[in-house]
């Protein structure tokens, strides 16, 4: 009979049985929910509510069980439906009565609530930490590329010098936010909604101070019907790791772009590319692809909720069971494209030759152009005008500014002088790129070291 069989007469319909249970996918939740419930046992013995023996004997079941499912012991049994009801049947099974008294003062609703919570709460934990070994490699890689000049774009299209180190950290600081992201996350979802009960509290005198301080939490949650209700803090993940998820698959875009024979700025490490069946030349950047593409599992998995939770009444109601899928799968396919990618960037070959290339050519320093006869004296608007009509004369004569001669430069403007040609060199113009945040080396080396500082308050 199942655990809430009592007032029914028939035996649940085989189809309804395997319909209605999530024990196949909650299993992962088996630690969280034996932990609750010892922390839940020991407030009801000191609160008077059970005996200490009762407390001691779950306490002491729970151990055993957490230790056996561990061990590859345990079989879940689908007729218990879930994770919650299969231990509370398996903590029963071995020691009997008090088994049958760890349910008093509490409800799968405020358990599952419970147990969701703290489960998100650890990934947050796990995904940091691996945010931090890839902005770790960041760091590694752009202090070795600072003076390594390539073209920045816009509209894909060359646009001004940069250096690598600068492309680099500027996924630097967006990870730096997705961390920060997620410790927001983590920091809002820490109340704990365990005496919540089904709904409306309970008539027994519980401490729920106790239980959330024993489980990490900054205090319960004030709103018995908010705390077995909402699920925002499982939204708020979703989106943090969707926005993740889209920092990472523009980075494998441009690994991609900057792999293929067009621009060739970096090559990827044989471990890190595969090949073709047909095509025996190929090497392809597969990884950065199959991130980009799972980029859209994650934002499914994040419509997919908050979906579910858009028409409920409150409070709980069996829609919510389907919240957990979407947060496995979304932790899953972050927590494997986040080593992948930070191993792939880790050991890459960096062809600065073919970036420096690139960056002689497409007129990347037309705007220092335009700004060295500004520093003359012309109005920026005019020196605008001017250096593109030089554009257009190089353009013609197929030609980069730098090799036009000086009376070329002069039958433009009176104001070019031999200096100029120091002014167009590309090292220069990066170098005297040195507003704050720039890519000069001052300012990428600062940069750098101010990640580096974040990693380290972080561990
Ligand atoms: N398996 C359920 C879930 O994941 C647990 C809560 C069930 N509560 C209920 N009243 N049926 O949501």
């Amino acid at each position: 009979m199942k655990l809430w069989g009592g007032r029914f007469q028939k035996e649940t319909d085989e189809l309804v049985n395997d319909f209605n249970a999530s024990i196949h996918f909650d299993q992962r939740l088996y630690k969280e929910d034996i932990t609750g419930s010892m922390a839940h046992a020991k407030m009801l013995g000191a609160c008077g509510i059970i005996s200490g023996e009762d407390t001691e004997a779950i306490v002491k079941g729970l151990e055993e069980i957490l230790a056996d499912i561990e061990a590859g012991k345990v079989e879940f049994s689908v007729d218990n439906e879930d994770i919650h009801m299969n231990v509370e049947s398996l903590l029963t099974a071995r020691i009997g009565q008090a088994g049958k008294r760890l349910h008093t003062a509490r409800s799968r609703n405020d358990q599952v609530a419970l147990d969701f919570r703290m489960y998100v709460r650890t990934q947050i934990g796990v995904i940091i930490d691996q945010l931090l070994t890839l902005e770790t490699v960041l760091c590694r890689q752009a202090a070795k590329y600072q003076t390594a000049v390539m073209p920045g774009y816009t509209h894909l299209q060359r646009a001004q010098p940069i250096s690598f180190a600068q492309h680099l950290m500027a996924y630097g600081a967006m990870f730096k936010r997705d961390v920060q992201r997620l410790e927001d996350c983590a920091a809002r979802l820490n109340e704990c909604p365990l005496g919540c009960g089904a709904l409306a509290g309970t008539t027994y005198p519980i401490d729920r101070f106790m239980t959330a301080q024993a489980l990490g939490f900054d205090g319960p949650m004030g709103n018995s019907l908010d705390g077995v209700s909402d699920r925002d803090y499982a939204l708020e993940f979703l989106s943090a790791l969707s926005i993740l998820m889209m920092h990472l698959s523009r980075f494998s875009e441009e690994v991609i772009l900057w792999c293929s024979w067009e621009f060739k700025f970096i090559e990827l490490d044989d471990a890190y590319a595969t090949g073709s069946s047909i095509m025996p030349q190929k090497k392809n950047p597969d990884v950065a692809e199959l991130v980009r593409g799972k980029t859209g599992r994650v934002y499914g998995d994040l419509m997919g909720l908050l979906t579910v939770m858009k028409g409920l009444p409150l409070a709980y109601n069996k829609d919510m069971q389907e919240d957990k899928e979407p947060v496995f799968d979304a932790v899953d396919t972050v927590e494997m494209c986040l080593p992948v990618f930070a191993a792939m960037l880790d050991t890459m070959t960096v062809r600065t030759d073919n970036m420096r290339a690139a960056a002689g050519k497409g007129f990347i320093n037309a705007t220092d152009c335009a700004d060295y006869l500004t520093k003359k004296g012309m109005p920026f608007r005019d020196a605008y005008t001017v250096t593109g009509h030089l554009v257009a004369l190089c353009t013609a004569q197929g030609k980069t500014l730098e090799e036009l001669s000086l009376p070329e430069l002069q039958s433009v403007s009176t104001l070019f002088d031999k200096d100029v040609y120091e002014a167009l060199k590309l090292e220069n113009c990066m170098a005297l790129r040195s507003s704050f945040g720039g890519p000069a080396v001052a300012e990428t080396t600062r940069q750098i070291e101010a990640l580096e500082a974040f990693i380290q308050s972080r561990k």
